[in-house]
């Protein structure tokens, strides 16, 4: 994918099991880490209006708050009903103390 990389959140504040929020360029995001790295979903659930970031991790997916299903944090695949379609995945990385996100 290319597109623009843009600020997202202090490295330091992205730690494992935690989801952080954001809004970049207009676009909600949600922010993970998973085995040290940073991963980037676009912060709906596929299935209804629910934030992914006021959802809970579980392993290496994230569990919707509403109906409880399972999307892979590392590439936006679902992975538990009543999720049944992919969640847009961006890239992340970290870089001088800060985690950035590359949009399309
Ligand atoms: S809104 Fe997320 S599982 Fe239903």
């Amino acid at each position: 994918m290319s597109g623009e990389w843009h600020d997202a959140c202090a490295a330091d504040a992205l730690e494992e099991e935690t989801i952080i929020g954001v809004m970049i360029a207009g676009r909600p995001v949600a922010l993970f880490r998973v085995g040290g790295a940073p991963y980037a979903l676009h912060d709906l659930c596929p299935h209804g209006q629910a934030r992914l970031s006021d959802g809970f991790v579980d392993g290496d997916c994230v569990e919707c708050p509403l109906h409880q299903g399972l999307v892979d944090i590392r590439n936006g695949r679902p992975r538990g009903a009543p999720v049944s379609t992919p969640t847009e995945s961006y890239p992340a990385r970290e870089r001088n103390g800060r985690i950035e996100v590359q949009l399309p």
